[in-house]
Protein backbone atom coordinates (compact mmCIF):
# COMPACT_ATOMS: atom_id res chain seq x y z
CA UNK A 1 0.00 0.00 0.00
CA UNK A 2 1.62 2.96 -1.13
CA UNK A 3 1.00 6.19 1.57
CA UNK A 4 1.04 9.74 0.08
CA UNK A 5 2.26 13.36 1.88
CA UNK A 6 -0.82 14.03 4.65
CA UNK A 7 -3.13 16.42 3.36
CA UNK A 8 -4.02 19.63 5.42
CA UNK A 9 -7.66 20.53 4.89
CA UNK A 10 -11.03 19.35 7.18
CA UNK A 11 -13.28 16.63 5.77
CA UNK A 12 -11.04 14.42 4.08
CA UNK A 13 -13.04 11.55 2.58
CA UNK A 14 -11.64 8.14 1.89
CA UNK A 15 -13.86 6.00 -0.75
CA UNK A 16 -13.72 2.42 -1.45
CA UNK A 17 -14.94 1.15 -4.20
CA UNK A 18 -14.59 4.16 -6.80
CA UNK A 19 -14.49 2.17 -9.74
CA UNK A 20 -17.09 0.48 -9.70
CA UNK A 21 -20.85 1.17 -10.79
CA UNK A 22 -22.32 3.38 -7.23
CA UNK A 23 -18.74 4.09 -6.06
CA UNK A 24 -17.93 5.96 -9.02
CA UNK A 25 -20.78 8.60 -8.65
CA UNK A 26 -20.85 8.72 -4.69
CA UNK A 27 -16.99 9.98 -5.60
CA UNK A 28 -18.13 11.92 -7.73
CA UNK A 29 -20.48 13.79 -6.11
CA UNK A 30 -17.87 14.37 -3.14
CA UNK A 31 -15.32 16.28 -5.57
CA UNK A 32 -18.31 18.08 -6.74
CA UNK A 33 -18.72 19.18 -3.29
CA UNK A 34 -15.53 20.01 -2.58
CA UNK A 35 -14.46 17.59 -0.08
CA UNK A 36 -10.75 16.78 -0.49
CA UNK A 37 -11.43 13.17 -1.50
CA UNK A 38 -9.26 10.13 -1.30
CA UNK A 39 -9.78 6.92 -3.80
CA UNK A 40 -8.77 3.75 -2.20
CA UNK A 41 -7.86 1.54 -5.14
CA UNK A 42 -6.99 -1.89 -5.52
CA UNK A 43 -3.37 -2.19 -6.62
CA UNK A 44 -2.59 -3.97 -10.25
CA UNK A 45 -3.65 -4.42 -13.84
CA UNK A 46 -6.93 -1.99 -14.45
CA UNK A 47 -8.86 -2.39 -16.83
CA UNK A 48 -9.12 0.39 -19.64
CA UNK A 49 -13.11 1.56 -18.57
CA UNK A 50 -11.10 1.18 -14.96
CA UNK A 51 -7.99 3.13 -15.77
CA UNK A 52 -10.41 5.99 -17.46
CA UNK A 53 -12.89 6.51 -14.63
CA UNK A 54 -9.79 6.89 -12.14
CA UNK A 55 -8.09 9.00 -14.33
CA UNK A 56 -11.12 11.41 -14.63
CA UNK A 57 -11.79 11.62 -10.84
CA UNK A 58 -7.73 12.29 -10.40
CA UNK A 59 -8.48 15.69 -12.74
CA UNK A 60 -11.50 16.17 -10.81
CA UNK A 61 -8.99 16.46 -8.21
CA UNK A 62 -9.33 12.83 -6.28
CA UNK A 63 -6.35 11.85 -4.68
CA UNK A 64 -5.80 8.07 -5.47
CA UNK A 65 -3.85 5.38 -2.59
CA UNK A 66 -2.87 2.25 -3.61
CA UNK A 67 -4.36 -0.45 -0.98
CA UNK A 68 -7.43 -2.88 -0.42
CA UNK A 69 -9.47 -3.99 2.06
CA UNK A 70 -8.86 -8.07 1.94
CA UNK A 71 -7.57 -9.48 4.82
CA UNK A 72 -3.79 -8.51 5.08
CA UNK A 73 -4.80 -5.42 4.86
CA UNK A 74 -5.84 -4.11 8.64
CA UNK A 75 -2.84 -2.11 9.07
CA UNK A 76 -1.95 -0.99 6.06
CA UNK A 77 -5.62 0.47 6.54
CA UNK A 78 -5.03 2.10 9.74
CA UNK A 79 -1.75 3.53 9.14
CA UNK A 80 -3.43 5.21 5.73
CA UNK A 81 -6.60 7.02 8.20
CA UNK A 82 -3.99 8.21 10.71
CA UNK A 83 -1.81 9.25 8.03
CA UNK A 84 -4.42 10.97 6.08
CA UNK A 85 -6.66 11.68 8.72
CA UNK A 86 -9.38 10.72 7.20
CA UNK A 87 -12.49 11.71 8.87
CA UNK A 88 -14.80 10.17 6.36
CA UNK A 89 -15.12 6.67 5.14
CA UNK A 90 -17.93 5.65 2.33
CA UNK A 91 -17.41 1.84 1.26
CA UNK A 92 -19.21 0.96 -1.79
CA UNK A 93 -17.60 -2.24 -2.60
CA UNK A 94 -19.83 -4.87 -4.28
CA UNK A 95 -22.08 -7.87 -3.09
CA UNK A 96 -19.20 -10.12 -3.93
CA UNK A 97 -16.62 -8.82 -0.80
CA UNK A 98 -19.01 -7.36 1.76
CA UNK A 99 -17.74 -9.16 4.41
CA UNK A 100 -14.43 -7.64 3.50
CA UNK A 101 -15.85 -4.60 5.10
CA UNK A 102 -15.24 -6.64 8.22
CA UNK A 103 -11.46 -5.26 7.92
CA UNK A 104 -12.43 -2.02 7.22
CA UNK A 105 -14.58 -1.59 10.30
CA UNK A 106 -11.49 -3.17 12.40
CA UNK A 107 -9.47 -0.59 10.82
CA UNK A 108 -11.53 2.69 11.18
CA UNK A 109 -11.91 1.40 15.05
CA UNK A 110 -8.16 1.06 15.22
CA UNK A 111 -7.28 4.32 13.90
CA UNK A 112 -9.79 6.27 15.80
CA UNK A 113 -9.99 9.46 13.26
CA UNK A 114 -13.20 8.49 11.37
CA UNK A 115 -16.19 10.64 12.60
CA UNK A 116 -19.05 8.69 10.10
CA UNK A 117 -18.37 5.80 8.25
CA UNK A 118 -21.01 4.50 5.48
CA UNK A 119 -20.68 1.42 4.82
CA UNK A 120 -21.62 -0.45 1.31
CA UNK A 121 -25.34 -0.25 1.52
CA UNK A 122 -27.05 1.44 -1.24
CA UNK A 123 -30.45 -0.74 -1.85
CA UNK A 124 -33.13 -1.83 0.79
CA UNK A 125 -33.13 -1.45 4.32
CA UNK A 126 -31.73 -4.71 4.77
CA UNK A 127 -33.04 -5.48 8.29
CA UNK A 128 -36.38 -4.89 7.35
CA UNK A 129 -36.45 -6.84 4.11
CA UNK A 130 -36.25 -10.35 3.25
CA UNK A 131 -35.89 -11.84 0.12
CA UNK A 132 -35.58 -15.22 -0.93
CA UNK A 133 -31.93 -16.51 -1.18
CA UNK A 134 -29.51 -15.79 -2.73
CA UNK A 135 -30.56 -12.07 -2.08
CA UNK A 136 -31.19 -13.32 1.73
CA UNK A 137 -27.27 -14.40 2.31
CA UNK A 138 -26.04 -11.14 0.86
CA UNK A 139 -28.34 -9.20 2.88
CA UNK A 140 -27.19 -11.47 6.26
CA UNK A 141 -23.84 -10.23 5.11
CA UNK A 142 -24.67 -6.63 5.20
CA UNK A 143 -26.37 -7.02 8.82
CA UNK A 144 -23.19 -8.47 10.07
CA UNK A 145 -21.03 -5.39 8.91
CA UNK A 146 -23.94 -3.00 10.58
CA UNK A 147 -23.76 -4.91 13.91
CA UNK A 148 -19.78 -4.80 13.60
CA UNK A 149 -20.16 -1.07 13.06
CA UNK A 150 -22.74 -0.53 16.02
CA UNK A 151 -20.58 -2.86 18.82
CA UNK A 152 -17.57 -0.74 17.33
CA UNK A 153 -19.36 2.27 18.29
CA UNK A 154 -18.14 3.39 15.10
CA UNK A 155 -20.50 6.29 13.88
CA UNK A 156 -22.08 5.56 10.63
CA UNK A 157 -24.82 6.51 8.23
CA UNK A 158 -26.89 3.58 6.01
CA UNK A 159 -27.97 4.62 3.07
CA UNK A 160 -31.12 3.15 1.68
CA UNK A 161 -31.91 4.48 -1.51
CA UNK A 162 -34.01 1.64 -2.74
CA UNK A 163 -33.41 0.93 -6.81
CA UNK A 164 -31.92 2.17 -9.56
CA UNK A 165 -33.91 4.63 -11.80
CA UNK A 166 -33.70 2.70 -15.17
CA UNK A 167 -35.70 -0.01 -16.31
CA UNK A 168 -35.39 -2.82 -13.55
CA UNK A 169 -34.17 -5.60 -15.41
CA UNK A 170 -34.22 -8.82 -13.34
CA UNK A 171 -30.99 -10.06 -14.74
CA UNK A 172 -28.73 -7.37 -14.91
CA UNK A 173 -26.85 -5.96 -11.80
CA UNK A 174 -26.43 -2.50 -12.86
CA UNK A 175 -29.75 -1.26 -14.14
CA UNK A 176 -28.22 1.96 -15.27
CA UNK A 177 -25.97 0.40 -17.39
CA UNK A 178 -28.68 -0.52 -20.05
CA UNK A 179 -31.28 1.22 -21.70
CA UNK A 180 -34.86 1.12 -21.40
CA UNK A 181 -36.26 -1.43 -23.68
CA UNK A 182 -37.02 -1.01 -27.16
CA UNK A 183 -38.60 -4.38 -28.60
CA UNK A 184 -41.37 -5.33 -25.37
CA UNK A 185 -41.31 -4.27 -21.85
CA UNK A 186 -41.27 -7.30 -18.79
CA UNK A 187 -43.59 -6.48 -16.11
CA UNK A 188 -43.19 -7.84 -13.05
CA UNK A 189 -46.22 -9.37 -11.57
CA UNK A 190 -48.73 -6.57 -12.44
CA UNK A 191 -45.58 -3.45 -11.88
CA UNK A 192 -45.06 -0.20 -9.95
CA UNK A 193 -41.81 1.35 -8.71
CA UNK A 194 -39.88 4.54 -7.05
CA UNK A 195 -36.22 6.47 -6.93
CA UNK A 196 -33.43 10.19 -5.87
CA UNK A 197 -30.17 11.61 -6.47
CA UNK A 198 -27.83 8.92 -4.50
CA UNK A 199 -24.27 10.07 -4.44
CA UNK A 200 -25.61 13.85 -4.26
CA UNK A 201 -27.62 12.96 -0.89
CA UNK A 202 -25.24 10.86 0.37
CA UNK A 203 -22.77 13.36 0.72
CA UNK A 204 -25.01 15.67 1.67
CA UNK A 205 -26.02 12.88 4.82
CA UNK A 206 -22.51 12.44 5.66
CA UNK A 207 -21.78 16.29 7.75
CA UNK A 208 -25.16 16.22 9.02
CA UNK A 209 -25.83 15.20 12.83
CA UNK A 210 -29.61 13.92 12.21
CA UNK A 211 -27.96 11.61 10.01
CA UNK A 212 -25.46 9.90 12.56
CA UNK A 213 -26.24 6.65 13.64
CA UNK A 214 -29.28 6.64 11.20
CA UNK A 215 -30.72 4.85 8.41
CA UNK A 216 -31.55 7.27 5.94
CA UNK A 217 -33.89 6.12 3.55
CA UNK A 218 -34.93 7.52 -0.11
CA UNK A 219 -38.69 8.13 -0.57
CA UNK A 220 -39.40 11.19 -3.28
CA UNK A 221 -43.32 11.11 -3.68
CA UNK A 222 -42.56 12.39 -7.16
CA UNK A 223 -40.66 9.66 -8.29
CA UNK A 224 -42.87 6.48 -7.09
CA UNK A 225 -43.73 4.86 -10.32
CA UNK A 226 -45.18 1.55 -11.11
CA UNK A 227 -44.22 -0.48 -13.63
CA UNK A 228 -47.09 0.63 -16.31
CA UNK A 229 -46.44 3.96 -15.20
CA UNK A 230 -42.88 3.51 -16.15
CA UNK A 231 -43.69 1.98 -19.62
CA UNK A 232 -45.95 4.60 -20.49
CA UNK A 233 -43.54 7.37 -19.68
CA UNK A 234 -41.05 5.72 -22.52
CA UNK A 235 -43.43 4.87 -24.30
CA UNK A 236 -44.25 8.59 -24.79
CA UNK A 237 -40.46 9.37 -24.90
CA UNK A 238 -39.93 6.99 -28.36
CA UNK A 239 -43.42 7.87 -29.46
CA UNK A 240 -44.38 4.13 -29.58
CA UNK A 241 -46.23 1.65 -27.50
CA UNK A 242 -44.17 -1.41 -27.04
CA UNK A 243 -45.84 -5.35 -26.32
CA UNK A 244 -46.12 -5.72 -22.33
CA UNK A 245 -45.05 -9.44 -21.21
CA UNK A 246 -45.58 -10.57 -17.41
CA UNK A 247 -42.89 -12.12 -15.84
CA UNK A 248 -44.96 -14.25 -12.89
CA UNK A 249 -44.25 -14.76 -9.61
CA UNK A 250 -42.79 -18.02 -10.14
CA UNK A 251 -40.70 -17.22 -13.22
CA UNK A 252 -39.17 -15.05 -10.25
CA UNK A 253 -38.27 -17.38 -8.29
CA UNK A 254 -36.79 -19.95 -10.32
CA UNK A 255 -34.24 -17.75 -11.84
CA UNK A 256 -33.60 -17.15 -8.19
CA UNK A 257 -33.30 -20.74 -7.46
CA UNK A 258 -30.27 -21.35 -10.60
CA UNK A 259 -28.33 -19.98 -8.39
CA UNK A 260 -26.02 -18.35 -10.70
CA UNK A 261 -24.11 -15.09 -9.24
CA UNK A 262 -24.80 -12.38 -9.20
CA UNK A 263 -28.35 -12.87 -11.91
CA UNK A 264 -30.13 -14.64 -9.61
CA UNK A 265 -29.12 -12.32 -6.57
CA UNK A 266 -30.67 -9.88 -8.64
CA UNK A 267 -33.77 -12.03 -9.60
CA UNK A 268 -34.37 -12.67 -6.24
CA UNK A 269 -34.19 -8.64 -5.05
CA UNK A 270 -36.49 -8.11 -8.46
CA UNK A 271 -39.15 -10.75 -6.52
CA UNK A 272 -39.01 -8.60 -3.22
CA UNK A 273 -39.67 -5.36 -4.56
CA UNK A 274 -42.19 -6.17 -7.36
CA UNK A 275 -44.37 -9.24 -6.14
CA UNK A 276 -43.87 -8.64 -2.32
CA UNK A 277 -42.94 -4.70 -2.30
CA UNK A 278 -40.14 -4.52 0.35
CA UNK A 279 -39.64 -0.81 -0.50
CA UNK A 280 -42.87 0.14 0.38
CA UNK A 281 -45.03 -2.11 2.85
CA UNK A 282 -43.96 -0.41 6.11
CA UNK A 283 -43.60 2.94 7.96
CA UNK A 284 -40.80 4.69 9.13
CA UNK A 285 -41.70 4.17 12.49
CA UNK A 286 -38.12 3.73 14.18
CA UNK A 287 -36.05 5.62 16.20
CA UNK A 288 -33.29 4.98 13.61
CA UNK A 289 -35.40 5.95 10.70
CA UNK A 290 -35.00 9.30 8.67
CA UNK A 291 -35.82 10.21 5.50
CA UNK A 292 -34.10 12.24 2.61
CA UNK A 293 -36.80 14.37 1.52
CA UNK A 294 -37.99 15.36 5.28
CA UNK A 295 -34.13 16.31 5.74
CA UNK A 296 -33.58 17.87 2.91
CA UNK A 297 -36.64 19.49 1.87
CA UNK A 298 -35.45 22.76 -0.39
CA UNK A 299 -33.18 20.30 -2.75
CA UNK A 300 -34.32 19.11 -5.43
CA UNK A 301 -34.63 15.59 -6.90
CA UNK A 302 -34.40 14.61 -10.47
CA UNK A 303 -37.51 12.94 -11.88
CA UNK A 304 -37.39 9.50 -13.75
CA UNK A 305 -39.27 11.82 -16.65
CA UNK A 306 -35.46 13.66 -16.56
CA UNK A 307 -33.44 10.27 -16.45
CA UNK A 308 -35.70 8.50 -19.83
CA UNK A 309 -34.75 11.86 -21.29
CA UNK A 310 -31.33 10.80 -21.01
CA UNK A 311 -31.72 7.37 -22.14
CA UNK A 312 -33.77 8.86 -25.07
CA UNK A 313 -30.40 11.10 -26.09
CA UNK A 314 -28.37 7.69 -26.13
CA UNK A 315 -31.31 5.86 -28.00
CA UNK A 316 -31.24 8.79 -30.51
CA UNK A 317 -27.52 10.26 -30.30
CA UNK A 318 -29.62 13.96 -29.59
CA UNK A 319 -28.53 15.82 -26.16
CA UNK A 320 -31.96 15.92 -24.73
CA UNK A 321 -30.50 17.42 -21.84
CA UNK A 322 -27.42 18.85 -20.24
CA UNK A 323 -25.61 16.06 -18.52
CA UNK A 324 -22.01 14.68 -19.37
CA UNK A 325 -23.20 11.21 -18.76
CA UNK A 326 -25.67 8.24 -17.46
CA UNK A 327 -27.11 8.57 -14.55
CA UNK A 328 -27.57 5.33 -11.95
CA UNK A 329 -31.09 5.11 -10.60
CA UNK A 330 -33.09 3.54 -7.56
CA UNK A 331 -36.58 2.14 -7.30
CA UNK A 332 -39.18 0.88 -5.19
CA UNK A 333 -42.74 -1.72 -5.51
CA UNK A 334 -45.61 -3.17 -3.74
CA UNK A 335 -47.28 -6.31 -4.56
CA UNK A 336 -50.47 -5.94 -6.46
CA UNK A 337 -51.69 -3.50 -9.31
CA UNK A 338 -51.10 -0.86 -7.49
CA UNK A 339 -47.85 -1.73 -6.51
CA UNK A 340 -45.09 1.48 -6.95
CA UNK A 341 -41.26 1.73 -6.54
CA UNK A 342 -38.97 4.52 -5.74
CA UNK A 343 -36.44 5.61 -8.78
CA UNK A 344 -33.12 7.06 -6.76
CA UNK A 345 -30.67 9.01 -9.51
CA UNK A 346 -27.11 7.43 -7.86
CA UNK A 347 -25.12 10.95 -8.62
CA UNK A 348 -24.66 13.02 -11.34
CA UNK A 349 -26.92 15.44 -11.21
CA UNK A 350 -25.36 17.66 -8.32
N1 LIG B 1 -29.87 -0.16 -5.34
C1 LIG B 1 -29.47 -0.80 -6.40
O1 LIG B 1 -30.22 -1.01 -7.34
C2 LIG B 1 -28.04 -1.26 -6.46
C3 LIG B 1 -27.49 -1.62 -7.70
C4 LIG B 1 -26.15 -2.03 -7.72
C5 LIG B 1 -25.41 -2.13 -6.54
N2 LIG B 1 -26.00 -1.79 -5.35
C6 LIG B 1 -25.23 -1.87 -4.08
O2 LIG B 1 -24.21 -0.90 -4.15
C7 LIG B 1 -23.01 -1.38 -3.54
C8 LIG B 1 -21.86 -1.31 -4.56
O3 LIG B 1 -22.13 -2.24 -5.61
P1 LIG B 1 -21.61 -2.02 -7.10
O4 LIG B 1 -22.44 -2.89 -7.95
O5 LIG B 1 -21.52 -0.55 -7.37
O6 LIG B 1 -20.15 -2.62 -7.00
P2 LIG B 1 -19.13 -2.89 -8.21
O7 LIG B 1 -19.55 -2.17 -9.43
O8 LIG B 1 -18.91 -4.36 -8.27
O9 LIG B 1 -17.81 -2.19 -7.69
C9 LIG B 1 -17.15 -2.65 -6.55
C10 LIG B 1 -16.01 -1.70 -6.23
O10 LIG B 1 -15.37 -2.17 -5.03
C11 LIG B 1 -13.99 -2.32 -5.28
N3 LIG B 1 -13.46 -3.40 -4.44
C12 LIG B 1 -13.92 -4.66 -4.40
N4 LIG B 1 -13.22 -5.37 -3.50
C13 LIG B 1 -12.32 -4.52 -2.95
C14 LIG B 1 -11.31 -4.65 -1.99
N5 LIG B 1 -11.06 -5.82 -1.39
N6 LIG B 1 -10.57 -3.57 -1.66
C15 LIG B 1 -10.79 -2.38 -2.25
N7 LIG B 1 -11.73 -2.19 -3.20
C16 LIG B 1 -12.49 -3.25 -3.54
C17 LIG B 1 -13.87 -2.62 -6.77
O11 LIG B 1 -12.57 -2.34 -7.19
P3 LIG B 1 -11.93 -2.95 -8.54
O12 LIG B 1 -12.14 -1.88 -9.58
O13 LIG B 1 -10.51 -3.14 -8.18
O14 LIG B 1 -12.63 -4.23 -8.83
C18 LIG B 1 -14.92 -1.64 -7.29
O15 LIG B 1 -14.40 -0.34 -7.34
C19 LIG B 1 -23.31 -2.81 -3.07
O16 LIG B 1 -23.64 -2.79 -1.70
C20 LIG B 1 -24.51 -3.21 -3.90
O17 LIG B 1 -25.34 -4.16 -3.23
C21 LIG B 1 -27.29 -1.34 -5.30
Amino acid sequence: MTVHAPVAAKGRTLIVGSTGFIGRFVAEASLASGRPTFLLVRPGPASPSKALTIASLEDRGAIVISGSIGDDDRDSLEKVFKEYEIEVVISAVGGGCILDQLILVDAIKGAGTVKRFLPSEFGHDIDRAHPVEPGLTMYGQKRQVRRAIEAAGIPYTYICCNSIAAWPYHDNTHPADVLPPLDCFHIYGDGSVRGSDIGKFTIKCIDDGRTMNKSVHFQPQSNLLNMNELASLWENKIGRTLPRVTITEDHLLAAAKEMIIPESIVASLTHDIFIKGCQVNYSLDRDADTEVTSLYPDASFRSIDECFDDFLARVTGAPAVVVDKPNGDATMVKPNAETKAFAMFTASCA
